[in-house]
């Protein structure tokens, strides 16, 4: 296996020969509607596993001792999909919408940083069980859902 500072390192050279040769710049070679659609699903996907964490954890079913740090992943992977939608990418699951009414979409993530943050900073000062406070209605998932993403 090549060590991963190799293979960054070839694909730094391979972007920078290519913008030697045009006068696209080497983040415009990353800007590919498709891989910015998968980019953003991923950030969805890791929103996903840390409600689905928080969730057993709030059940007992596994310790609590990583309720913070959920909460703290949840939040930047929030700021993180603020921007990875700020690239008007069509496809997936992403009804167009989002950017005609992009203050209203992104006004919801800012909405759920608050939140979030709120709720960390009670679980330090009370205790897990401040976590229940933060209802997931508030957290937007549905709601950002149900009006922005295309109903299975
Ligand atoms: C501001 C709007 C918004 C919020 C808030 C939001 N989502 Fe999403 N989510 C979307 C959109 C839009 C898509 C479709 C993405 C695409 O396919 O282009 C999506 C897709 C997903 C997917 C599918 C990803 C895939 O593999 O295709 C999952 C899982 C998901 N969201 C989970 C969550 C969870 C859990 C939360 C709350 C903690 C959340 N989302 C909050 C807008 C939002």
């Amino acid at each position: 296996m090549r060590p991963i500072t190799t293979v960054l390192s070839g694909v730094a050279l391979a972007a920078a020969m290519m913008v030697q040769g045009s006068a696209t710049s080497a983040q415009d070679l990353y800007l590919n509607d498709g891989m910015i659609v998968d980019y953003r699903q991923q950030i969805m996907k890791t929103m996903d596993a840390q409600v689905t964490a928080i969730g057993q954890i709030l059940t007992k079913t596994v310790p609590n001792e990583n309720i913070v740090s959920h909460f703290e992943v949840l939040l930047a992977t929030t700021i993180q999909a603020k921007t990875a939608f700020k690239h008007k990418a069509l496809g997936g699951d992403s009804l167009p919408i989002i950017w005609d009414e992009w203050e209203h979409f992104s006004g919801i993530l800012d909405d759920a940083e608050k939140e979030i943050q709120t709720t960390i900073a009670r679980i330090k000062d009370v205790g897990p069980d401040a976590a229940w406070d933060a209802s997931l209605s508030a957290l937007a998932c549905k709601s950002c859902h149900d009006t922005y993403r295309v109903k299975k």
